[in-house]
């Protein structure tokens, strides 16, 4: 599908989030505390808990259901718990701050 220009990065709030449906897809676009910008597939694989509405915490998110720790970078969930999401690659446009992801 390729790269998608899914909004701008003053759209989102450190530690904050955003969700684009693109097609059947659902993406959790996240704004960490360093400034960098992950898209993941917004569902955890325990249940099906939205993520976009989890707590981020340095580079993971906690599901808002069981507390799941989720990797933003790798997609991996953290032990002792077991399963993995899809990632994006991101990019963002530093000279008007547009981020896009590659599907
Ligand atoms: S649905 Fe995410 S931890 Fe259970």
């Amino acid at each position: 599908m390729g790269k998608i220009q899914v909004g701008n990065i003053t759209d989102i709030d450190i530690l904050g989030s955003r969700t684009i449906q693109i097609d059947d897809i659902e993406v959790a676009v996240f704004r960490l505390s360093d400034g960098t910008v992950k898209a993941v597939e917004n569902r955890c694989p325990h249940k099906g808990g939205k993520l976009s509405e989890g707590m981020v915490c340095g580079s993971s998110v906690h599901c808002p259901l069981h507390d799941w720790k989720i990797d933003l970078n790798s997609g991996e969930v953290h032990k002792p718990d077991d399963g993995c999401i899809t990632t994006y690659l991101t990019e963002v446009d530093e000279t008007n701050g547009s981020i896009y992801i590659t599907l």
